[in-house]
């Protein structure tokens, strides 16, 4: 009952912030004073806000039990991998496995396949992102899929980004959660209409990404001062599509609500780590959607399932770097995949 309480509380304080940023938004700099009144009185409350959402995300994790067949804690599927990148889909599909999924897809070029498969025998990998039959032969498989990550290592080939556009569409037509990450972003920045208004997608821009489809959904670069703000306001512009500003904090909305994510992680900014966190969010968000709006108090699933993916990453970041150091590569935090879940979210 008092973690109920604990999270109607988050919801109320998330719910201030987001009004007040949308009224920023409608009258401009005159509510500025009141809205940093509002910010820094949610900052004082962060870390019991911070520990209500992360209660939120121990209800979507599914029991391990005996009685469940292979696939059913989530079939993921990842959508890239060409000549130049290899890394980035393998991270996003092992971390997917790490995590809890079931089985892990890799949906890639010819050429990067059988690098894909010597990283890992543990991923399915299928060499037919540049195939001229490649929506037919990833469609194949949607329906087996829960989810779908799309962009590490994609790269920005036409042939290749119009591939990702019709299966992003057949995706859409069976309401497949999809989140979007690296050049995914870029597709989406050059159309927005193929993810606007489809609210089981996540998209998780970095900063320049985050620009750049700032300027193609809403004409304006960012405004570097109100994060939040900026982060509802595009999620809105959206369609209420969930996103997730990655950064020195994590800015996550639903076009409804702003939850923060100020988790510690470390100094280390390597390559890879963005694929990590798209790789768990895969299975998070087929978890959240499985668990319902019920096990997530009111809150929307996907941004429960977003501030999960935020949390474990860094605090993934945050183990591999007290071992490694400045040596902190991506392979030493999916390593810490295990502990940092179990620490988090196993009770
Ligand atoms: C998005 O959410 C806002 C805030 O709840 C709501 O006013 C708006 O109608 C929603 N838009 C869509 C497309 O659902």
């Amino acid at each position: 009952m008092a973690t109920r309480t604990g999270a109607w509380a988050a919801v109320a304080a998330a719910a201030v912030v987001a009004v007040l940023s949308a009224a920023l938004s409608l009258y401009g700099s005159p509510l500025d004073a009141v809205l940093k009144r509002a910010f820094s009185l949610h900052n004082a409350h962060s870390v019991k806000g911070m520990e209500d959402a992360l209660q939120l995300v121990r209800n979507i994790v599914p029991p391990l039990t005996a009685k469940k067949h292979k696939g059913q804690d989530g079939r993921v599927g990842v959508v890239g991998g060409c000549r130049e990148y290899t890394g980035a889909p393998y991270f996003a599909a092992i971390s997917a496995l790490k995590v809890g999924a079931d089985l892990s897809h890799v949906f890639c070029t010819q050429e990067a396949a059988p690098v894909i498969k010597a990283y890992s025998p543990e991923l399915i990998v299928h060499p037919v992102l540049d195939s001229p039959d490649a929506v037919h032969d990833v469609g194949k498989w949607l329906p087996r899929l829960h989810a779908l990550v799309v962009g590490p290592g994609l790269g920005r080939d036409d042939v290749l980004l119009s591939n990702v556009k019709d299966i992003l569409e057949a995706s859409k037509a069976r309401g497949i959660p999809i989140v979007i990450d690296a050049d995914g972003l870029w597709l989406i920045a050059q159309q927005p209409a193929l993810i606007q208004g489809y609210q089981k997608a996540v998209l998780t821009p970095n900063h320049v990404e985050f620009s750049r489809l700032s300027e193609a959904v809403l004409g304006d670069p960012l405004d570097g001062q109100d994060r939040r703000g900026a982060v509802l306001r595009l999620s809105q512009a959206l369609g209420n599509v969930t996103v997730v500003q990655k950064g020195e904090r994590d800015v996550i909305s639903d076009g409804k609500q702003v939850l923060e994510c100020s988790q510690e992680g470390s100094g280390r900014r390597c390559g890879g780590q963005g694929d990590l966190l798209s790789g768990s969010l895969g299975v998070l968000v087929h978890w959240a959607l499985q668990a319902g709006p019920e096990r997530t108090d009111g809150f929307s699933p996907l941004l429960v399932a977003a501030f999960g993916a935020c949390t474990l990453t860094r605090q993934c970041s945050h183990q591999a770097f007290q071992k490694h150091g400045r040596s902190t590569t991506t392979t030493d935090m999916i390593a810490e995949v295990g502990p940092a879940f179990s620490r988090l979210f196993e009770t």
